[in-house]
């Protein structure tokens, strides 16, 4: 029987993630640890005691919560953050970093002595803002595409590759996952865990409870569903902005061959996302939510763009998909229909969370 603990086990991840281990494998002993901080996480409590999920409140801030568990784990798998790009950006930011970096190396420290393989769900966002930015682009019709000719290394049409630089400011969010992944590295080739480092685009699908500075394709879907207005915020208004997106499932579908071939991949780091086949701009996103749920809801253009914004991320995937042999099938309409059919079958408990 494998024994995974998932942190942040009750979020959209963590708790796709746990719901997702049991029905590939029954008979796994599952946790799922969380503080509960992030709107909507209380609801999935239920969902993952009906599957056979054990829940355990606790926050990875704090090393005695983790010491309070019991037994060992095969995979402890790292999905408990502040994810948002903006987090401290406006106030503080010692709880994205506490709980981003602090906990993770916190985790890291339960793990070499409790567990044999750590996931860490990183992120695109560790790539320097200002390099991003500098992406070229042409504008088109619907978004902005990625130019043939570049002037940064690890960039083309086919989205950005590991070797795009990292050097240069990238959000609290972003520089605290950076630093975890270097403090990973240095349990990978210091002690026996396993590291498993995944820099994800955006995620989307069911279960997520977007707001307007994180998990905007919920949010969308949800705006159409239940009729509230919304906003093209940044460059210029135009709702052109574009991100690759990957279901969960897909996700998850990787880190299980992952897990498989752990003690050969210990340490890399890889782009994981959906890649220019499965990405969507906001405006073609809109036309995509009428077309699933009929609603045209109004859309305000609000040029200014946010210090922490980029117009363009595609993951380039050739590194993940040589190596593992791993590819996503989900693709932008499901995830679609996937959240919007979630929402209808929930509408009322969901209401006062997407309203
Ligand atoms: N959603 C995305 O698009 C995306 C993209 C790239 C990477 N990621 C990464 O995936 C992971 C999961 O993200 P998500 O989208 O599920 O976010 P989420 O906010 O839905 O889930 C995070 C969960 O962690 C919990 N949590 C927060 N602080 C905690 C703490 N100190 N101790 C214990 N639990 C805590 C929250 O209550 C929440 O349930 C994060 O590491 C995030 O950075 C997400």
């Amino acid at each position: 029987m494998t024994r995974y603990l998932v942190t942040g086990g009750c979020g959209f991840v963590g708790s796709r993630m746990c719901l997702g281990i049991k029905a590939i494998d029954p008979h796994a002993e599952i946790v799922a640890f969380d503080n509960l901080r992030r709107r909507g996480s209380e609801t999935n409590v239920v969902d993952l005691a009906a599957a056979g999920v054990a829940f355990v409140h606790g926050d990875i801030r704090v090393p005695a919560d983790l010491d309070d568990l019991e037994g060992d784990f095969d995979v402890v798998f790292d999905a408990a953050a502040e994810p948002s790009v903006h987090a401290g950006t406006t106030g503080s930011p010692r709880y994205v970093i506490d709980t981003n970096l602090g906990g993770t190396v916190n985790l890291l420290e339960f793990s070499r002595q409790r567990a044999r393989t750590f996931v860490l769900l990183s992120t695109s966002r560790v790539y320097a803002i200002e390099a991003l930015r500098g992406i070229r682009t042409q504008e088109g019709s619907t978004r902005f595409e990625v130019s043939a000719e570049q002037d940064l290394p690890g960039v083309g049409p086919d989205g950005v590759t590991e070797d795009f630089p990292t050097d240069g400011a990238r959000s609290y969010y972003g520089a605290s996952k950076l630093a975890s992944e270097l403090l990973a590295q240095e349990y990978a080739a210091a002690s026996d865990l396993d590291v498993i480092i995944n820099r994800c685009g955006v995620l989307a699908g069911a279960g997520q409870f977007g707001k307007v500075d994180q998990g905007v394709m919920a949010l969308w879907v949800a705006a159409h569903i239940y009729g509230r207005p919304l906003r093209y915020i940044g460059f210029g208004g135009t709702g052109k902005q574009v991100r690759d997106l990957m279901h969960p499932d897909d996700l998850l579908s990787l880190v299980m061959r992952q897990i498989d071939m752990a003690p050969t991949i210990s340490g890399q780091v890889f782009n994981v996302g959906g890649g220019t086949p499965i990405s969507v701009s906001l405006l073609e996103l809109t036309d995509l939510c009428r077309e699933r749920t009929g609603n045209e809801v109004d859309i305000t253009p609000v040029p200014e763009t946010a210090s922490v914004d980029v117009p363009v991320y595609l993951t380039d995937t050739t590194r993940v998909r040589e190596t593992t042999g791993w590819s996503p099938v989900r693709d932008t309409s499901a995830i679609i229909d996937d959240i919007a059919t979630w929402i209808e079958g929930d509408i009322e408990r969901l209401r006062p969370i997407f309203t």
